[in-house]
């Protein structure tokens, strides 16, 4: 049985659509849960990787006088953006696997709420004020975190959250996309670097959690349209 993504081309073919990687995720429990239905991995069930990140996106939320409409891109099992929902005028949730989001129309009910299966590579993204995207593009080639970040430029705000290794590294190395990330390369996405050079007027980063000098850092970054920073620790 294959489950590793790289295995097709080491034998010559092409790699898996990413649908086909992200389902396969999730039906093979790739990222763990045995006991789960679905599990989007450590990453969106420990908490102590969940709860400051709940909190400091709560408090940038919280901190417009209207509250903001959010896209959640890559919501995954939802563990994570369940607890944002009732901080946002209203809450786009998307995600590439069609059954995980039927699942999710399931279990999470909200009058601001919708989920929709989307690719956000090909797709259109959701209209919002603010994009989540939570240890997504990690998983992703660069061909198709280029083809998101273009489309990042509609929103005013983008938090983003990557796993990186500690220190120094070469960023944004190519992966196939699937299950794995570029920190088995000693590397990880940065943005305002190339080939992507986001173009933000600010960018700011609101947590870094450290997993231990070979588990790396979780680091997410505000990138704002507008030069005006949120400090969360004012
Ligand atoms: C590691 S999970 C993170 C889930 C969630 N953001 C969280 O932090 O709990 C990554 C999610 O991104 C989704 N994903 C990957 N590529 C995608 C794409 N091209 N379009 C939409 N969703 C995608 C996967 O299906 C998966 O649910």
């Amino acid at each position: 049985m294959t489950t590793d993504r790289q295995s097709p081309k080491k034998i010559g073919k092409k790699p898996w659509p990413t649908k086909m990687a992200m389902e396969q995720v999730y039906s093979d429990k790739l990222w763990g849960g045995p006991q789960y239905d679905y599990y989007s991995g450590s990453g969106s069930h420990q908490p102590e990787l969940v709860l400051p990140y709940i909190e400091v996106v709560r408090e940038f939320l919280n901190s417009f006088e209207h509250p903001l409409s959010v896209a959640d891109l890559g919501c995954g099992d939802f563990n994570v953006g369940k607890a944002l929902v009732e901080h946002t005028s209203s809450y786009t949730a998307v995600d590439i696997v069609e059954d995980l989001i039927e699942r999710n129309k399931k279990l999470f009910q909200a009058d601001h709420l919708s989920f929709h299966c989307l690719d956000i590579a090909n797709d259109s993204l959701p209209h919002a004020d603010c994009a989540l995207l939570r240890q997504v593009l990690q998983h992703l080639s660069n061909a198709e975190v280029q083809s998101i970040v273009e489309k990042l430029t509609r929103y005013k705000y983008v938090i983003l959250t990557e796993h990186v290794p500690h220190g120094d590294f070469d960023p944004n190395l190519d992966i196939i996309s699937g299950q794995g990330i570029r920190l088995k390369k000693q590397s990880g996405i940065d943005l305002l670097a190339p080939p992507f050079c986001f173009k933000a007027k600010s960018a700011e980063h609101i947590l870094s959690l450290d997993l231990g000098k070979q588990g790396g850092l979780i680091v997410t970054t505000l990138f704002s349209a507008e030069p005006q920073l949120f400090n969360p620790h004012e």
